[in-house]
């Protein structure tokens, strides 16, 4: 019943707008988490014009391999075992090196099997070496016969959704320290950066949020950047019911109807992916126009304050919970939640289409 279709014009779309915005930077694609729900190698296909795809699983990338895709493939997180590296190697992946570990791990791999980015940790403090032990990673990578080429550098920013934040600008120092006048190529910017940060473009740009066509800045939405968002989430209503003022609905009887009511009751719900926690406060779109809830959103179902509608809303009406005309940026933020996580909590009930 729920589906999410994807408009792949719009993929391009924001494809276009992002190497407007990084002239002379390469797009290396962030298709990670099944393409932030939007379908792994659909997505691929209508990016046919990205320089790489990014990836943060092995298994992902085998998946776009086994459909014929022929770009580099970054592997963000790399491998942790040797099954993996070898895959790695198998399909022609691109690794992502960010601990002692992996370095071993590598020693173990055929001469020239991968092109390898150094993660250097320049704040995130999550993966990478620190910038004082990424000259000496550096000089054990390119030591090894299984690194072709030079080792090239990546880092990531915490805080680029922060204009004018002090934490991105000591990150971008320390990694212009750890990597001044050596080879290889440079990657630095996601989304946010790209949006924020002109200094971060960098050989490589690392876009995910923006080709689907969501801002990651608070309060804003992909079109005030030029973005269209590439999916619509619809589900349709599967009953109609006339309330007196004063009835309850829902799970708690959470909202009261004020005023003689139609419901419309759509399925769709957190069994779905569409988020509980919006409360009473979300709005839909039927017929074009916003509609709010009426009460929780329960698992498979959710009601609708469709009393303004003229003439009267009929079972089969399709119901649009984000895309364009509603963003899921503004549902994001009614649920507390960031636009990343309800793009990729879509569930498997859910079909996508197009793309
Ligand atoms: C290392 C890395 N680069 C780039 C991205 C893309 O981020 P965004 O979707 O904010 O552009 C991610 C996603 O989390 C990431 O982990």
């Amino acid at each position: 019943m729920a589906s999410a279709t994807i408009d792949t014009s719009a993929l391009r779309h924001n494809l276009s707008l992002v190497r407007a915005r990084a002239q002379g930077s390469r797009v290396m694609a962030v298709v990670k988490a099944n393409a932030y729900g939007h379908g792994l190698v659909p997505v691929a296909r209508a990016l046919a014009e990205a320089d790489a795809f990014a990836v943060a699983r092995v298994e992902e990338g085998v998946a776009l391999r086994r459909a014929g895709i022929a770009q580099p493939i970054v592997v963000l997180e790399g491998v942790f075992d040797a099954d993996q590296r070898d895959a790695a190697a198998e399909f022609r992946f691109d690794l992502v090196v960010h601990s002692a570990e992996q370095i071993d791990l590598l020693r173990g791999a055929a001469p020239a099997s991968f092109k390898v980015w150094l993660k250097i940790d320049t704040g995130m403090n999550r993966l990478g070496f620190e910038a004082g032990d990424a000259a000496a990673a550096r000089a054990a990578l390119g030591a090894l016969d299984a690194v072709r080429g030079p080792v090239h550098s990546f880092t990531h920013l915490a805080s680029a959704d922060e204009p004018g934040s002090t934490a991105t600008a000591a990150q971008l120092a320390r990694f212009e320290a750890a990597t001044r006048g050596l080879p290889g190529e440079r990657s630095i910017a996601n989304s946010a950066a790209l949006l924020n940060v002109p200094a971060a473009r960098a050989d490589w740009v690392r876009p995910g949020l923006l080709l689907y066509g969501a801002s990651p800045m608070r309060g804003a939405v992909g079109a005030d950047h030029g973005l269209r968002p590439a999916m619509t989430l619809r589900s349709q209503v599967i009953a109609v019911k006339q309330i007196a003022p004063g009835a309850r609905v829902g799970y708690g009887g959470a909202w009261t109807a004020r005023r003689a009511t139609t419901l419309a009751i759509a399925a769709i719900g957190y069994g779905d992916g569409y988020p509980r926690s919006v409360g009473t406060d979300a709005a839909v779109r039927l017929r074009g126009r916003r509609l709010p809830l009426a009460g929780r959103v329960s698992m498979d179902m959710l009601a609708i304050d469709a009393t303004d509608l003229e003439p009267v809303v009929r079972v089969g009406e399709p119901v649009v919970l984000w895309g364009p005309g509603l963003p899921v940026e503004v549902v994001a933020a009614t649920a507390g939640a960031i636009p990343y996580e309800l793009l990729c909590g879509i569930s498997q009930r859910v079909a996508v289409e197009g793309g």
